[in-house]
């Protein structure tokens, strides 16, 4: 026999051991550490040879592989569970009297034994508790009502700072970790800027949008938003560690990421010499926190000093208020954006507020304005809500001139005198003149030249707005007939310049359908959605015929999102679009591969369950077109089966007997290198 005059030099669960376990390593310095001690791209080729080999053995993948921090599993909903021991709040307090009036209660609840006080930065995020076995990460529960949250593991997963597996050893077999989720200031203003560009509304705050994004159906989004896990608290059966500083420790050990900002003392004077420090120096963190948690560190003592009905007495929030200032409204601007939302903007007398002169802040829609009851000239105070974008909070109404004059939204286009529509259900005025008010026609045109959409090179702001001015384009249709003589003769071109701008236009025919159609700038339809709507339907044809409750079958399009699609290909000027789009040869559908691929032949699927970006026909359709065989019930001759949601368990019980392995519709998706796929 052949085989036996085979030695390999290692077997693939040894290659695929070796590769977690040296990933693992790596993902600790860099994102636990601070201090990655191999580049970037090594990494990722690293990870990449295990993605290969993983998907060539899907079932020697560990448990632990960082493979699975890239996300792509889908949760229709959370599944919820019972902490073991309630997660409580704590305390507030926003002076240091009430400090010292905590310190003082403590002290006689203690009986007098002496204690250390363990002073920690109190993260504004989202608590997660995680639950290790014998040092694998099983589960990730929120902190819900403190009695009961949501299980999100799967996209607690993909937070590279909580470990899959515990480092070191000397763990209890099952252990509770607690801390906190935040996403950190720099990743939220980037997804702010993200969002701008897809002219979708700005973020709230750091806080909310991490709350938001651990409920996320799709854990690659989820993986995509930079957040970073926190750990403060460790519970285990029968540890030796009798104080909470000796437990963090162990948390370190253990590969867990703290602030380094923790102290013990053994003083109240030197705990509020603490509170001082990070009054100011909280504002040079990379993250938010709203205060400082001081706790007893002596464990046993605790139970001595005791609990209230919600929080425990041995702990308590000091918590620092939000920096605020006064200042004048000066008036109220209203810009108008590509999809052609009003936004009102408030010009402020300039004023210093946490470190930057604050001109403007957004007032959002007339909603906002009918809140905060503005009226012409009022004093309003103003807060830096995620010490980023300047809110205004309220208005100093005791400062208000008399018979000074309430500011109503206004009710025509401030930019071609449209009057404007406001939807039933929506919070935003729309300038309803699409084909001819400026601001829309030349953001829709520098939108679909984007970075994220047909990446046009040359082809800016400044340039488009020339373009228009001068009666070439009115729309982005309009781009690929600009000829070389139109454009040679304007101002700032000259021969190279315009060839450049000529060539880039070209080259954005090769840009693929999921970004062209977000490109075409469909209200409320952002880069992800268009990437469901393309996978889903596969062409701009097919989308243009779907009615209302088709597109609402595409996953997460809801009825708003499928609405405004359908508008978009009943009008006639955007029909005219797409058949100049389609004349100039841009890819309007995605990429087929068939008769191209066999990266499935010789190879049999049965398919089970139903999946959540592709219907069953298109699963089908797919292994075809790769060069795989469909066949309807499972042999031992049977290469894989493809497992979507409620597989049928004869069929999964009948895969594990004849070791076949079961396929995800990701892992399905990413074998067979889908354009969409988040590999
Ligand atoms: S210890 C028994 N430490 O604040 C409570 N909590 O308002 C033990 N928080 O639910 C909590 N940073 O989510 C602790 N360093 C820290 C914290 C912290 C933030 C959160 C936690 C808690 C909430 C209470």
């Amino acid at each position: 026999m052949p085989e036996q005059l085979e030695i390999p030099m290692s077997t693939p669960l040894e290659k695929i051991k070796t590769l977690t376990e040296e990933l693992r390593q790596h993902n600790h310095q860099y994102y636990v550490l601070a201090q990655p001690t191999i580049s970037d791209f090594e990494f990722d080729q690293k990870l990449k040879e295990l993605e290969e080999l993983e998907k060539a053995h899907p079932d020697l993948r560990q448990p632990d592989s960082p493979t699975l921090r890239v996300g792509g599993a889908v949760s229709k909903e959370f599944a919820s569970f019972q902490h073991e021991r309630p997660m409580l709040s704590l305390n507030n307090s926003y002076s240091q009297e009430e400090i010292m009036e905590w310190d003082r209660q403590a002290n006689e609840l203690a009986g007098g034994t002496p204690f250390h006080y363990l002073v920690e930065h109190k993260f504004d995020g989202v608590s997660l508790s995680l639950h290790y076995e014998d040092g694998l990460l099983l589960r990730a529960v929120t902190r819900g009502d403190g009695v009961q949250g949501d299980d999100i593991t799967a996209n607690a997963r993909t937070i590279p700072s909580i470990p899959l597996r515990l480092r070191g050893e000397g763990w209890p077999q099952k252990i509770e970790v607690r801390g906190e989720v935040v996403m950190p200031l720099e990743a939220f203003q980037a997804l702010n800027e993200q969002r701008a560009a897809e002219d979708l509304p700005p973020l709230m705050n750091p806080r909310n949008t991490t709350a938001g994004t651990l409920k996320m159906q799709d854990s690659s989004i989820v993986a995509s938003r930079s957040m970073v896990y926190y750990a403060y608290y460790l519970w285990a059966q029968g540890l030796d560690a009798r104080t909470d500083s000796e437990r963090m420790n162990l948390l370190t050990q253990w590969g867990f990421k703290q602030s380094g900002a923790h102290r013990v003392f053994s003083s109240i004077k030197e705990v509020r010499g603490y509170l001082d420090q990070w009054e100011d120096d909280r504002k040079s963190l990379p993250y938010e926190i709203d205060g400082i948690v001081i706790k007893v560190d002596e464990v046993g003592l605790r139970e001595e000093i005791g609990y209230t009905s919600k929080a425990p007495r041995w702990a308590i929030a000091y918590k620092y208020k939000a920096e605020e200032v006064v200042t004048r409204l000066e008036s109220i601007t209203y810009q108008v954006g590509r999809t052609g939302k009003v936004t009102p903007v408030a010009n402020l007398t300039p004023i210093l507020l946490a470190g930057t002169t604050v001109k403007r802040a957004s007032v959002h829609n007339a909603d906002e304005i009918e809140r905060l009851q503005l009226h012409e000239g009022d004093f309003v105070r103003v807060e830096k809500g995620g010490e980023i974008i300047p809110k205004i909070t309220s208005v100093v109404v005791e400062d208000r001139a008399s018979g000074a004059t309430p500011i109503s939204f206004i009710d025509h286009c401030p930019e071609c005198g449209t009057p404007l529509i406001r939807n039933e259900g929506d919070a935003n005025h729309y300038c309803p003149n699409d084909l001819g008010c400026p601001p829309q026609v030349k953001g829709r045109i520098i939108h679909f030249a984007s970075r994220k959409a047909l990446d046009i090179d040359g082809l800016g702001s400044e340039i488009v707005n020339q373009l228009v001015d001068e009666g070439l384009i009115r729309q982005y249709g309009d781009l690929y007939s600009l000829q070389y003589d139109q454009i040679l003769p304007l101002e700032r071109f000259a021969d190279q310049s315009a060839r450049n701008l000529l060539k880039g236009i070209s080259m954005s025919k090769e840009i693929p359908f999921e970004r062209v159609l977000f490109g075409m700038g469909i209200r409320y339809v952002g880069a992800t959605v268009a990437k469901k709507l393309a996978r889903y339907f596969g062409s701009i044809d097919k989308i243009a015929e779907a009615s209302v409750e088709d597109l609402v079958a595409v996953p997460d399009v809801g009825k708003q999102i499928a609405q405004s699609v359908f508008e978009f290909f009943r009008q006639p000027q955007h029909q005219e679009q797409v058949a100049q789009l389609k004349a100039a040869g841009l890819k309007l559908a995605i990429e087929e591969k068939s008769g191209g691929s066999n990266l499935l032949s010789g190879k049999s699927f049965v398919i089970s369950g139903v999946f959540s970006s592709l219907d069953r026909n298109a699963v089908k359709q797919l292994v075809e077109e790769n060069g795989g065989e469909v066949k309807s019930s499972l042999s031992s001759k049977t290469s894989y089966l493809i497992a979507g949601e409620n597989a049928g368990p004869s069929k999964l019980t009948k895969a594990e007997k004849h070791e076949i392995p079961v396929l995800s519709e990701q892992d399905f998706l990413d074998m067979i290198e889908w354009p969409g796929s988040t590999t």
